[in-house]
């Protein structure tokens, strides 16, 4: 890779939006040298492996499912929470294979997605004005002086937080929990009496059934590990760069680097200036790069962006995230894509249907519509489909939990029931009742689209 100049350290001498100041920059400093000595999260294997089913994504041979939190929090810690997401993925993930028969990368935005850009540098709240809330890994949600003060030590936390949930992840994805023949036991109970839970049971008795049917065939699905286990891989925005700077390692056998906090890492959409000190990181590490494109991006930004980030023209390399609303998805989109194939360029093109169509409820809330949701990716296809590429992957903020956050979907959410299990700490997620949903309405996409 082409990285001329570059240091994990080079950002530091361009300009840097979105990151926190902090008061003790001694801290700081500590914190960073203790989390440069601990270990890298991830293996160095693991992201040429990612890379390589990317690039399967690029060349239209695989569909790549990326999803979780808006933010992660320190609260909301344990194995309830990392399960039942995992267990929703698992559960589109076999939708959309079934549907599209071909198979599907999987990726959380989770363990590591922990800090947040934010529109306003303060917030007010019945007269008083404190610093915004900024993620756990900067500060806590708390309306008070001292719990919005960015503390370095949080640093460490998130860091803990992250391999612990990373642990648990790489149980649940090669420990049996994923197994296909375990398909029955993904669902939910609150997602099981509804409409789409009982789709998936359907789905699932076929599955079993197929199964059955193979290994009276003589097939031994001892000897098949595929079945068993999935790959999972991780991400988030790569927003502290102090952060993902200490966390740098380099690769002993290629001689580059790799950042060792995610598989993946993005580019925020209000971080992507392209002599900025995110573009800076992100270009001379090894990951798989998404990079978030909303409206305002024009194809020369674009062009420029992939220069930067991906010289070379790597393979699986880069995840272009097009958020753009479901009103402008149409008109934005396809000069992005015209652009991108008359360049010669593949990247992986990801729709995040989730970010360009958030509202504030008439009672406060944010929030999103299903119906709007669902809006975006239909157009994400149909300016795919007009254009002749490939709509590879899908980016969603989700939960396995039943929360009240988004509006619509079979379970009719309205902005009375929003207050009832509102609890994201930022934007509003998918339920699993509505995430499940989804994925039917997009695997009648893609099957139409195989015939
Ligand atoms: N390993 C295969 C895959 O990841 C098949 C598989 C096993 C699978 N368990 C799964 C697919 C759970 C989706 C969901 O595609
Ligand atoms: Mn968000």
């Amino acid at each position: 890779m082409f990285t001329h100049d570059w240091r994990p350290s080079s950002w530091r001498g361009r300009t840097a939006l979105q990151m926190p100041s902090y008061p003790d920059s001694h801290a700081l400093q500590e914190v960073e040298q203790r989390l440069s000595g601990l270990p890298s999260l991830i293996f160095p294997g693991e992201i040429s492996q990612l890379r390589e089913r990317l690039a399967a994504v690029s060349r239209g041979e695989a569909f790549l499912l990326q999803g979780g939190d808006c933010a992660e929090s320190f609260d909301e810690f344990g194995q309830e929470p990392v399960e039942s997401t995992f267990r929703v993925i698992l559960q589109m993930a076999v939708v959309l294979t079934y549907a599209a028969a071909c198979p599907v990368v999987k990726v959380g935005r989770i363990a590591g997605q922990f800090a947040k850009p934010r529109s306003s540098e303060l917030e007010t709240q019945e007269g008083a004005t404190l610093p915004s809330y900024r993620g756990d890994i900067i500060n806590s949600s708390a309306f008070t002086a001292q719990a919005r003060q960015p503390d370095p030590f949080r640093l460490l936390t998130a860091y803990s937080h992250s391999a612990t949930t990373l642990n648990l992840l790489r149980a649940l994805a090669q420990g049996g929990f994923a197994d296909l023949h375990e398909v029955h036991r993904w669902t939910a109970d609150f997602v099981r009496s509804s409409p789409q839970g009982a789709r998936f049971e359907e789905l699932a008795d076929r599955i079993t059934e197929s199964l059955a049917f193979m290994e009276a065939c003589g097939f031994d699905a001892s000897r098949a590990p595929q079945l068993h286990a999935v790959e999972f891989y991780t991400s988030h925005e790569a927003l502290h760069l102090q952060y993902e700077e200490a966390l740098t390692r380099s690769n002993e056998r290629t001689g580059s680097w790799y950042g060792g906090s995610a598989h993946l890492l993005w580019l925020g959409e209000r971080t992507r200036q392209i002599d900025g000190a995110h573009v800076e990181y992100l270009r001379g590490v090894d990951n798989a790069i998404g990079v978030k494109l909303g409206p305002s991006a024009s194809p020369d930004d674009v062009l420029r962006l992939i220069d930067v980030l991906d010289p070379d023209q790597e393979p699986g390399r880069l995840v272009l995230i097009a958020r753009m609303g479901s009103d402008k998805v149409q008109a934005q989109l396809p000069p992005l894509l015209r652009a991108v194939r008359r360049a010669g360029r593949t990247p992986v093109w990801c729709c995040d249907p989730m970010h360009g169509n958030t509202v504030t409820s008439s009672n406060g809330y944010k929030t999103r519509d299903f119906e709007r949701i669902l809006q975006e990716l239909l157009g994400y296809f149909a300016a795919h489909s007009q254009e002749g590429t490939y709509p590879g992957g899908l980016h969603f903020e989700m939960t396995g939990q039943d929360v009240t956050e988004c509006r619509g979907g079979a379970q009719e959410l309205t902005d009375e029931g929003l207050s009832e299990r509102y609890r994201s700490a930022c934007d509003p997620r998918l339920n699993g009742s509505q995430s499940l949903e989804l994925a039917f309405l997009i695997a009648d996409v893609l099957k139409a689209a195989r015939r």
